[in-house]
């Protein structure tokens, strides 16, 4: 496995977090047109979920740094052929790819791609991991605080099933934040410490809302979109009851009168689209740092 990969936010140091946030935020200001300086920059995206956010903000992190771009459509791949994603990618580098990015459902699929050399950028898998969605959340957090040390964050929702409430417990926790989760009960996950959500908001200076992942098998129980927003959904009577400076934040797509009332997407409070501009700039720095260059910062000193 090549050794600038990305496969989750465990393998990465608090170091390395700090230098993917600073080219991530250099990206921002100073370096907006900075350019990979090798031409062998051919990177291949490999979706066999659905996506838009990541999809398509890895794409236009790719092209802002000069890369060309081939988005492998994997319902015409021979995947359906029954090959194995082991020679998919296999083959895309032996025909001359450099890089890959994949999302899979399938928990954990790269360890069975450890035999592969060119970096392999993970966007997503099954229930298990979404590094570049956690470095855009912990970009987001870290505009908005200054720090990413001792702050309350609050995860609420389909905990079960979340690759982004599992990566962002890792590293906030890391960084010394508080992660609590909430939701309904057959959603809790082991390990994870849960709390009853109006009792913990007005702490919280965070509070992430999580889409429920039907394609998880994930049921409402019974319950209408209405019901679930009342009792575990972000309402605007429990809007009121938010911290002054606390954020909402939700990986998206939001499904709008469920996790979250609809007026609430783009209140002053919300940073939902603010995450999404976040993602193309860590994906900048996550691509660069793919192809071997070291941060800005560390490049300086
Ligand atoms: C999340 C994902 O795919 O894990 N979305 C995203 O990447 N922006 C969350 C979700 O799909 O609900």
């Amino acid at each position: 496995m090549n050794k600038n990969s990305l496969l989750s936010v465990q393998d990465l140091s608090t170091n390395d977090i700090i230098h993917i946030l600073s080219d991530a935020s250099l990206f921002h200001v100073s370096y907006s047109d900075w350019q990979l300086p090798c031409s062998k920059a051919l990177v291949a995206n490999l979706f066999f979920e659905a996506s838009t956010r990541t999809h398509y903000s890895f794409e236009s992190a790719e092209l802002q740094l000069g890369c060309k771009v081939a988005d492998i459509l994997t319902s015409a791949s021979s995947v359906t052929k029954g090959e194995t994603l082991y020679d998919t990618i296999k083959t895309l580098e032996a025909v001359g790819y450099n890089a890959v990015v994949i999302r899979h459902p399938r928990d954990e699929y790269y360890k069975e791609l450890e035999g592969i050399n060119i970096p392999i950028l993970n966007a997503g898998d099954g229930k298990g991991n979404h590094p570049t969605q956690c470095l855009l959340d912990l970009l987001t957090m870290q505009q908005e605080f200054g720090t990413l040390k001792g702050l309350n964050v609050l995860i609420c929702g389909d905990i079960d099933h979340s690759r982004v409430a599992a990566s962002n417990k890792t590293a906030l926790e890391e960084f010394g934040s508080t992660v609590r989760f909430c939701g309904p009960k057959e959603w809790e996950r082991e390990g994870y410490e849960t709390v009853d959500f109006d009792e913990a908001l007005p702490q919280a200076d965070v509070v992430m809302m999580l889409r429920i992942q039907k394609e998880r098998g994930a049921a409402m129980h019974g319950l209408s979109d209405v019901e679930y927003l009342q009792q575990y959904g972000l309402t605007k009577e429990r809007y009121k009851r938010m911290k002054e400076t606390a954020i909402i934040m939700h990986p998206a797509p939001v499904n709008r009168g469920v996790e979250i009332d609809t007026e609430l997407v783009e209140t002053p409070k919300s940073r939902i689209f603010k995450q999404m501009s976040n993602g193309v700039l860590v994906r900048k720095a996550v691509i660069k740092r793919a192809f071997g260059y070291a941060s800005f910062e560390e490049k300086k000193g």
